[in-house]
């Protein structure tokens, strides 16, 4: 079954990486692509200012982009994979979601709701299950799906494995690629031979999505895991991959041999765009690295490296590709993840 999706936010960082994915995708067929009024009635190739190592796909650069709103997008459509501002997201999002639309989505709106699953497929599909109250809340038919921030989705997967010794408490400094700020994000002038060692709102992010990703569905509510996390951001003049330094602390004492082989046993799935390793572990002290690790898995794996043993716990690196892993991959994940359950 070949399904008909929509990109809302199609023109940006994001936007770009999802044509990407999905232009060859076996499952899905983009059927429309909407952007700001700065874009609108132009032809694709007109509106975007392509970034991509691919040709822009030629079909597409010959759609016209529309605005976002449930008049634009064809009746056949029943995906819509969003990469709009958070603050655009907030109100476009939910009224297509009474249109009756299901949507993956990027925007840290409503990542904490309640009613709102917060999705890493290979960690907590369970969770999708907040759909049926997310629905009744709401009184809509749609349903609204989030992957998280693209930081959290680097970490995530590796509390997850850690998680076996009973996580207690993490540390975490991130170096984030200048692709994660959006296409008009940060000016060259300021990241060329410098570090900014502030993202708006990102730390808040770490410190509050990984508690309810790896938090249980306990009937209608997700109970939040106990863990501690503090965090520390810094945007770094690489293009694409975030790495990650963590310290984490865990109830029973650990050794490196025990959390290497915890990240190894934490297995993917076997959905169409999922790596064949989830969590890719570097025995070379001086990786995962940005320029050489970012694209493993086709950008689907996260890679852990340098794990060492510190006076009170493990202390690793992780990389994922944020604009494919921590992004536009992710949702495309999740899209995946919902053609398969119930609610499709
Ligand atoms: N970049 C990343 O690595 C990353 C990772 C995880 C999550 N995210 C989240 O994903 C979302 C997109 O990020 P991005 O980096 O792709 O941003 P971006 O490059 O700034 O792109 C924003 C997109 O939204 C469209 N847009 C802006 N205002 C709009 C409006 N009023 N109505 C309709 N469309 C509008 C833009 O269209 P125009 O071109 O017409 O302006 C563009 O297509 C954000 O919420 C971001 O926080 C980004």
């Amino acid at each position: 079954m070949v399904v008909s999706v929509g990109i809302i936010g199609a023109t940006g960082v994001v936007g770009q990486r999802y044509i990407q994915l999905i232009e060859k995708h076996p499952l899905f067929e983009i059927k429309v692509v909407t952007a700001s009024d700065r874009s609108v009635g132009k032809s694709y190739r007109d509106a975007v200012n392509w970034g991509l190592d691919t040709p822009m796909p030629n079909d597409i650069s010959k759609f016209e982009v529309k605005p976002t709103d449930a008049k634009s997008i064809p009746e056949e459509v029943e995906i819509l994979f969003s990469a709009l501002p958070s603050q655009i997201a907030s109100k476009a999002e939910p009224e297509l979601c009474k249109e009756g639309y299901i949507i993956a989505s990027n925007s840290s709106n409503e990542r904490m709701s309640e009613d709102v699953p917060l999705i890493i497929p290979e960690i907590n599909a369970d969770h999708l299950d907040l759909i049926e109250i997310q629905q009744d809340n709401r009184k809509w038919d749609g349903a609204l799906i989030k992957n998280p921030n693209c930081s959290v989705i680097t970490l995530a997967p590796t509390l997850k494995a850690l998680d076996a010794f009973g996580l207690e408490r993490v540390h975490v400094a991130t170096l984030q690629a200048v692709s994660g700020a959006g296409y008009e994000g940060v000016k060259s002038m300021q990241i060329l031979d410098n570090v900014i060692p502030f993202i708006q709102s990102e730390e808040e992010k770490l410190e509050t999505e990984p508690q309810k990703i790896l938090g249980g569905l306990e009937g209608d509510k997700i109970l939040m895991h106990n863990m501690e996390v503090s965090a520390s951001c810094n945007r770094v003049g690489v293009i694409d991959g975030h790495l990650e330094n963590v310290w984490a602390e865990t109830e029973e004492k650990v050794t490196i041999e025990k959390v290497k082989n915890a990240f190894k046993k934490l297995k993917g799935l076997e959905l169409y765009s999922s790596p064949d390793v989830f969590i890719e572990v570097f025995e070379e002290e001086d990786r995962p690295q940005p320029r050489l690790d970012r694209n493993l898995g086709e950008g689907m794996s996260i890679s852990v490296g340098g794990i060492r043993e510190t006076l009170s716990g493990i202390q690793y690196n992780c990389l994922a590709h944020n604009t494919i892993r921590g992004a536009a991959g992710a949702s495309v994940l999740n899209g995946e993840l919902l053609m398969g359950s119930k609610w499709f």
